[in-house]
């Protein structure tokens, strides 16, 4: 298949450019800087020569937007905002005008539309969509509002010929430099890996395997339109989740951070509390409905592979260390 990825170039896209590539599709990703092969170039806002692969290719996976790891400024609320849903009228209005147009638009979401709860889990039938929540700062409903905007964005889009799902992804763990769980994983060899505000709050999260089978899931299976939930069936509390990726790097300890310790590591880390503070939890009802089966369903053995990749790619980088040095040496 050939594979139309915007917004390719970060976390999310790079798993799914790795794994799609490796089976055989033909990827393309759009991005406003392209630096290699198999890159086009767009703005994200405005039509143009880009739309020509979009017309006639087989799947188009519309990732872009501004990141979220910031502080939650006006402008930065704004710019995650605006660059979301712009991105995606740009993509259905070239999905629309398209000859061929592709058979499926996968457009990410988040699993952020949900409520901070801890009561009960949030499928996508009974979910409780958040923003109305007492007792959280007025702030984190505009992330609410983003995600309902984006989801709106695709929802409209006049494109009679494509199936279209929105991927209301939790947190993607992958081993790779830079991810989220790079970050965490570093905050627990730090020590700092222990219940933040009490720890009671939920985290979803999805193995990237198990993020990519999704995605190929929802590919292949022509009947299922919609929102759907990317999660691992078993959120679990803060604390929990911490207490998983401490043993299995072998780290003792986690010292715990009261709120505003974690105000002022948010701001160190130039990101914002709702990130650690919001209770997330979110269960891929639909997925499971349909017969989706998880590799990594409990986060402890998620952790235990993510760990055992890490420590592989970090072997691997060591021992290349010395042979790039040796092979200099020998050609100077
Ligand atoms: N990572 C997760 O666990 C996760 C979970 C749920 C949802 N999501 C959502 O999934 C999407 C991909 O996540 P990610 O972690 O891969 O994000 P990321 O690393 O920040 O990558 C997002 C991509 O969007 C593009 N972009 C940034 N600002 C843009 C703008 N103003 N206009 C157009 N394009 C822009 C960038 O591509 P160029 O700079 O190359 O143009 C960037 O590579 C994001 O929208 C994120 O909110 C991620």
């Amino acid at each position: 298949m050939k594979i139309v990825i915007p917004g390719g170039t970060g976390q999310v896209g790079t798993i799914l450019n790795r794994a799609l590539s490796r089976a055989g599709h033909q990827v393309v990703v759009l991005t406003r800087r392209p630096t290699r092969d198999g890159e086009v170039r767009w703005d994200g806002e405005s039509w143009g020569p880009w739309a020509e692969e979009i017309d006639g290719s087989d799947v188009v996976i519309n990732l872009a937007g501004r990141s979220v790891s910031c502080r939650y400024t006006p402008d930065n609320l704004r710019a995650m905002m605006d660059s979301r849903v712009r991105s995606t009228e740009v993509v259905g209005e070239a999905i629309a005008g398209a000859a061929r147009p592709p058979r499926v638009w996968l457009q990410m979401s988040t699993a952020t539309l949900y409520a901070h709860r801890f009561d009960a889990p949030n499928d996508e039938a009974t979910g409780i969509v958040g923003g109305g929540e007492p007792d959280v700062p007025d702030y984190w409903s505009y992330s609410v509002e983003i995600a309902r905007s984006w989801e709106r964005a695709q929802e409209v889009a006049d494109t009679p010929h494509t199936r279209k799902v929105a991927l209301r992804s939790a947190m993607v763990m992958s081993p790779d430099r830079g991810g989220v769980f790079d970050v965490l994983l570093a905050l627990a060899r730090l020590g700092l890996g222990g219940p933040v505000a009490g720890g009671g709050q939920y985290v979803s999260w999805i193995h990237d395997q198990d993020f990519v089978r999704a995605v190929e899931f929802l590919i292949d299976r022509d009947d299922l339109r919609g929102p759907v939930n990317l999660a691992a069936p078993e959120p679990l509390p803060q604390r929990a989740f911490m207490r998983d990726l401490r043993s299995s790097w072998g780290v003792p300890v986690g010292l715990p951070a009261t709120r505003w310790m974690a105000e002022i590591g948010a701001f160190a880390l130039r990101s914002d509390t709702e990130l650690l503070l919001k209770s997330r939890r979110v269960v891929p009802g639909r997925l499971l409905d349909e017969g989706f089966d998880f590799a990594y369903a409990r986060w402890p053995e998620a952790a235990g592979d993510l760990v055992r990749r890490r420590r592989r790619a970090r072997r691997r980088i060591g021992a290349e260390v010395p042979s790039l040095s040796g092979s200099s040496g020998g050609g100077a």
